[in-house]
């Protein structure tokens, strides 16, 4: 992907972010999430390419906009395969906390593995550790071989993973074998990406979450050097054996059927993200770990982009000053929904 057409997505979650932020506090998470998905879908449009959402907010029949298969750009232009995640943390901006981020990843038509928005386990560990995870083996293991490779004790590990009940028993596992762990509320997109920064903390991210999220934070993982392992999991097997979930996850499977992905199989970084031809953006809603959130007076806002260009592996972090009365109108009323 051309370096120009790179920087050009930097300014689609700064739109995103600021359509979710109208929102911030405000107790509704899907007035959040509606804002941003239009903001970014609006500006998507209007780039020159040929682009198409491999991964985002559902099919056609549950998201009417970047759904799985949608058109996006003007058609003229390259091609180009998008990963979306309007908001990674609706919830957080909804009840005006902190790390709530707009996300995207964009690549060559074939970069992304392609997969209904169903739900994914994820391990990811940074450069110096590339190739020493294994999603096949026990965390407690994964947690060992980390160590032993950074050369530090159990007590200096640092894992992350997102404090839902169905990581109950792995957050007791790994603070039992003496490791330290950071529970986060949701948002493991910006989780991930910490894990491969060169002065993080975290060593490594463990957890089930959604399979767009895991799409978009695998480009940012190859684009920064490191390593990632997931495994697409059904429905029922998350979130409780019953008829309801079983129906979904026959949904899910015969999907990953259609689009070639493998269900309950450990899939390689290679497998997620399987070129360097991508562009991983981000940019704060709300202050957190990886990025300042939005500073908003009146019609000025500020915004801060993480994006990071998988040929070049260069790390850029935009910091923007938005006049929102200055901004087409179209955009305007979207922003200030
Ligand atoms: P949303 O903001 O899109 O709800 O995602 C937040 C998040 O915590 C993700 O970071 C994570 O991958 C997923 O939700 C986990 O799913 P669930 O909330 O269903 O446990």
């Amino acid at each position: 992907m051309n370096r120009s057409l790179a920087i050009e997505f930097s300014r689609i979650t700064e739109a995103a972010s600021l359509a979710a932020f109208t929102w911030l506090g405000r107790g509704d998470k899907n007035a959040a999430d509606n804002a941003a998905v239009k903001a970014m879908r609006f500006m998507l449009n209007n780039i020159d390419m040929d682009g198409e959402v491999v991964i985002g907010e559902g099919e056609i029949d549950d998201a009417p906009m970047l759904y799985i298969g949608e058109k996006l750009g003007t058609g003229n232009g390259e091609k180009v395969a998008i990963a979306v995640d309007p908001i990674d943390g609706t919830r957080m901006t909804a009840m005006g906390q902190a790390n709530a981020i707009s996300v995207l990843a964009a690549g060559g038509k074939e970069t992304f593995l392609r997969a209904p928005d169903m739900y994914m386990e994820k391990l990811v560990v940074g450069p110096e550790l590339k190739g020493i995870i294994d999603l096949n083996l026990d965390i407690v293991q994964n947690c060992r071989r980390v160590a032993s490779r950074l050369g530090k004790s159990i007590s200096q590990l640092t894992v992350m993973v997102l404090a839902k009940p169905r990581h109950n028993d792995v957050i007791k596992r790994i603070q039992e074998l003496g490791a330290r762990v950071i529970c986060i509320p949701d948002g493991d997109v910006a989780g991930a990406v910490l894990c491969c920064l060169p002065d993080s903390e975290v060593d490594m991210l463990y957890g089930i979450g959604g399979a767009p999220e895991g799409v978009v934070t695998a480009a940012a993982v190859r684009a920064l050097g490191g390593d990632m392992q997931a495994r697409l999991l059904p429905r029922h097997l998350v979130k409780g054996d019953n008829p309801e979930n079983r129906k979904i996850a026959e949904d899910e499977i015969r999907r990953c059927q259609e689009s070639g992905a493998l269900v309950n199989t450990v899939l390689a970084l290679e497998q997620l993200a399987k070129n360097d031809n991508l562009v991983f953006v981000a940019t704060g809603i709300t202050t957190g770990d990886l990025l300042k959130g939005i500073q908003r007076k009146g019609n000025l806002a500020t915004t801060e982009t993480l994006l990071i260009r998988g040929n070049s592996r260069t790390i850029r972090r935009i910091q923007s000053t938005h006049y929102l009365d200055r901004k087409d109108a179209e955009i305007y009323e979207l922003l200030s929904e």
